[in-house]
């Protein structure tokens, strides 16, 4: 199915195929995320030398002060599929409500939704530490024509046809799944061109990195304290290594490629967890389990919750098979937390 060296647009024409009612709508839809990718990937990786770094001075629905870059990449995404008009719909992190969006004929008859994370990290840009997009897609369940709905984007996770993120670090990548496994893309800056780099990538069983932000450790349930304990324990091959970016993207795809567990808990803090299920967890969930590891909440299956609202947090227990599997045994002993 891949072919090394191919480009991003090739191997989208070549696997025309693999996209599920594919009349080339979804193949379009992932063709302006790549423009939007690299229009965005051009901001990022001028941050530090022109004066658009600091809060804008909104804050989003979640109560957080948002960067300048946030507004920036939310715009891009949003203008970019907007203006090509091959989606019924967006929601996004950054947006209070999703938005309907007319075809150039007036109507909306264009059969997809998306959800995106625009700038994931986003506190990480004033320190040159990597940040990343998140995107998924979901054919509408509304009649064809009419506008989109709330119920379009409040779809299980199971339901996704595509999702994918991109990660603006040493290199740019674009990583995605249509269901048909994961394959991850370059930039070659100097060309403009996202070359197949990473085919077919797959989480090890194992693993001996974990990443969760531990001065919560207080405020974590025991279940989550008593894995973190096994973590540092001296058996087996223990202790793990700890490694934690901060950025949910970067995390997760060092993990994919080197072994690892990525852990965000409900806390006393924030009692829900702080992730996002429809703009964050469903996503990589869907990548994950594309790649041969797991997500869950700590209990359950992440794809398998029905969401009740667009901005709704989960924990999130992500990553290698094996390491979320002891880390789900830890979490069983506290049935109590299951509820959050
Ligand atoms: P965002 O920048 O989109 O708000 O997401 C940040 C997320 C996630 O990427 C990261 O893993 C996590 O928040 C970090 O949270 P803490 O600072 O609480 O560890
Ligand atoms: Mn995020
Ligand atoms: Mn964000």
């Amino acid at each position: 199915m891949t072919q090394k060296h191919s480009t991003l647009g090739e191997f989208i024409i070549g696997n025309q195929k693999h996209f599920q009612y594919s009349s080339g709508e979804l193949s379009r839809l992932i063709n302006s995320i790549r423009l939007a990718a690299k229009v965005v990937n051009h901001e990022v990786n001028k941050a530090g030398l022109v004066d658009i770094l600091g809060s804008a001075g909104d804050t989003n629905i979640q109560g957080e002060t948002q960067q300048k870059l946030d507004v920036y990449a939310n715009d891009i995404f949003m203008q970019t599929m907007t203006n090509r008009q091959i989606v019924c719909g967006i929601a996004s992190e950054e947006e209070d409500n999703y938005v309907s969006i007319k075809s150039s004929n007036g109507k909306n008859d264009n059969k997809y939704v998306v959800l995106i994370d625009p700038l994931d990290g986003s506190s990480n840009v004033d320190v040159n530490v990597s940040v990343g997009t998140i995107f998924s897609i979901y054919r509408r369940v509304t009649p064809i024509g009419s506008p989109a709905q709330l119920e379009d984007f409040l779809q299980k996770g199971t339901e996704q046809v595509a999702a994918g993120y991109i990660v603006y670090g040493t290199s740019t990548m674009i990583v995605f799944t249509t269901g048909h496994g994961v394959n991850g893309f370059t930039l070659n800056p100097a060309i403009g061109t996202f070359y197949l780099s990473h085919p077919d990538m797959k989480f090890p069983e194992d693993g001996d990195i974990y990443s969760i932000n531990e001065g919560n450790y207080v405020h974590f349930p025991q279940g989550v304290k008593d894995y973190l304990k096994y973590c540092q324990a001296e058996e087996d091959n223990r202790p793990y290594t700890s490694r934690y970016i901060g950025s949910l993207v970067s995390d997760f795809h060092r993990n994919m490629i080197k072994g690892g567990i990525y852990i965000y808990p409900t806390s006393t803090r924030s009692p829900k967890g702080k992730l996002r299920l429809l703009y964050e967890c469903n996503p990589m969930a869907f990548l994950a389990e594309q790649a041969n590891g797991v997500a869950s909440d700590g209990y359950k299956r992440i794809m398998e919750i029905d969401p009740t609202e667009l901005h709704q947090r989960v924990p999130f227990f992500c990553g290698s098979k094996n390491m979320v599997k002891v880390a789900e045994e830890f979490m069983a002993k506290y049935p109590e937390n299951a509820k959050y």
